[in-house]
């Protein structure tokens, strides 16, 4: 059998990987800054990771949700002390689109009600309602495609205060960064009329904090930056540092009924182990800090270079607009740098290193973007 060819792949395996470095079979090194696509977050194989989930795995990795897991317990209480949002409560699933459809469903059950305001670039997975909320036709199929999902741009205040007045909305879902379409952070007035439109309405504002969320942006949730707290906020990606695991964090006013959601795998020991372990270093070696500081380097380094047309985000979480297609930039930069980066269009880098890089990724990083930007004459 042949694999189902919807990935482009890169000509790279890597075999090995420690904290911020990546090995392919030939032994040549790599610095990661693409974190798997946003998902390492305390580092590779960091070797508390290894050591819990080795643990776990030797005592019980799977059992069900039909029986006491102490683990989700003690989980949900690690997450309300590093976010501040103690108060929530927590639901495990699989991944970030996961999430995202549950905190749907759950709009809709609190509310009652079967609208949903997404804005345009969105992306939030590749289920049924998350794929009919992220505003790219081409990951929608016929069976997707609904009339109940409205399209505003990000940022603007005017479209969400004018749709939330007119139509009866469950849910605002938004991205605080958009992180595929190119690292797009909302307006602190934004997320602040959203907060404001949606207490006056009754309608629930989703953060999806999948890619931007988990300590990335320089704050353990992006929408913290603008000063908001969420009613439901969906994460997965940096949660497990690589293990499958998606939640959401539910606000008190929405009330729990027994079998409104459900997962056979979410939360299973294993998993709860893996996202306690990162959880954990995330806290012990400071990494919102860290991934806040480290940014703000990495702009700082690449700012003013020629061929740098924009650069967008916060924390780590990057997107700079280059003046030559990205693809041939990062073919550069990482057959020649070895440095493995990721994108947006056609145009835009994309940098979600792990949030454990220090002084020297960032010194070799920069060094390499500018030569990279001298050898191709930008
Ligand atoms: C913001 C956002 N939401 C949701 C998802 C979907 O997550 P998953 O691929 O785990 O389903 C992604 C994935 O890139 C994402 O960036």
């Amino acid at each position: 059998m042949k694999l189902f060819d919807v990935y482009s792949l890169l000509d790279m395996e890597p075999v090995k990987a420690q904290g911020a470095y990546l090995w392919d079979k030939n032994g040549v090194e790599y610095l990661d800054f693409y974190g798997g696509h946003a998902v390492i977050s305390i580092g590779h194989t960091h070797p508390h990771y290894v050591e819990k989930i080795s643990e776990q795995l030797s005592k019980i990795g799977f059992y069900s949700n039909a029986v006491i897991n102490s683990l989700q317990v003690e989980l949900a209480e690690k997450l309300g002390e590093l976010s501040g949002y103690d108060d929530y409560e927590l639901f495990l699933c699989n991944s970030g689109a996961e999430a995202n459809e549950n905190a749907l469903k759950l709009a809709s059950f609190a509310t009652g009600r079967e609208r949903v305001l997404a804005m345009h670039g969105a992306f939030h997975g590749r289920t049924s309602l998350a794929v009919a909320i992220s505003d790219n036709p081409a990951i929608q199929a016929p069976v997707n495609k609904t009339d109940k999902v409205s399209y505003i741009d990000l940022n603007n205040v005017e479209a969400l205060q004018r749709e939330l007045s007119s139509k009866e909305y469950a849910a605002v879902i938004v991205e605080p960064i958009q992180g595929v379409n190119g690292i797009r952070v909302a307006s602190d007035e934004f997320m602040q009329a959203a907060r404001e439109a949606c207490d006056k309405t009754g309608t629930m504002l989703i953060c999806d904090e999948v890619q931007a969320g988990y300590g990335r942006s320089g704050r353990f949730f992006s929408h913290q930056w603008s000063g908001i707290k969420a009613d439901i906020i969906s994460m997965a990606k940096g949660i497990a540092n690589g293990f499958p695991v998606g939640a959401i964090m539910i606000s008190p006013k929405i009330a729990a009924k027994k079998g409104m959601l459900g997962t056979t795998f979410g939360g299973s020991h294993l998993a709860c182990a893996a996202a306690i372990a990162v959880a954990d270093v995330v806290k012990s070696e400071s990494l919102v800090e860290n991934a806040r500081v480290m940014g703000e380097k990495i702009v700082e380094g690449i700012k003013g270079v020629s061929g740098v047309e924009d650069i967008r985000g916060r924390g780590l979480m990057i997107g700079i607009d280059l003046s030559v297609p990205q693809a041939d930039f990062r073919k550069v930069l990482r057959e020649k740098h070895h440095i493995m980066t990721g994108l947006s269009g056609k145009y835009t880098l994309r940098l979600l290193p792990p949030l454990v890089i220090g002084e020297k990724e960032v010194v070799r990083f920069v060094e390499a973007f500018r030569a990279t930007a001298a050898e191709m004459g930008m």
